[in-house]
């Protein structure tokens, strides 16, 4: 039995038949959604794995790649991109080396774009791991990159 079958037993033990929460716990795990536990959940469930697939897909928290440890997200939305929304992702693309939806070979940071998280006054905001910052500039949001990156080190 491979780790994710026993996870996904586990979840299923903890979730029955609730696919949602069951994603909700292999997301957190794994960082995504791997193919592997999409199938076990299937057959498990005895479900067919188009539906997993059906409830995977609608809901946008859910990603088919592995995603970082770290995942920052910055608004694009009206608001927030006349306040420089788009020097704050073009900053943290340069510090991070990668591109709006992509995520790092170390797997330690995600970059994600989203248009209006309805804080708008806040703007520009920036997500990091699930924490709103808000009135954020490129340099504050790379130097909580770079503590990021120092705390990871000492870990
Ligand atoms: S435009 Fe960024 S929060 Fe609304």
């Amino acid at each position: 039995m491979t780790d994710i079958s026993e996870f996904v037993d586990k979840c299923i033990e903890k979730h029955g038949k609730f696919l949602v929460p069951i994603l909700q716990d292999i997301q957190e795990r794994f960082n995504y959604l791997p193919e592997e536990a999409l199938r076990e959940v299937a057959n498990r469930l005895k479900i067919p794995l188009v539906d997993v697939y059906g409830v995977a897909t609608f809901y946008k928290s859910f990603s088919f790649v592995p995603k970082g440890r770290h995942v920052i997200t910055v608004c694009l939305g009206t608001a927030c991109h006349v306040r420089g929304g788009r020097r704050i992702v073009d900053a943290i693309s340069r510090e991070l080396k990668i591109n709006p939806g992509e995520t790092t070979p170390d797997l330690n940071f995600t970059l994600e774009t989203v248009y209006c998280l309805g804080c708008c006054a806040l703007g520009p905001v920036v997500v990091i791991d699930g924490k709103y910052w808000g009135h954020m500039t490129p340099n504050k949001v790379l130097s909580i990159i770079r503590r990021m990156r120092e705390e990871a080190k000492q870990a």
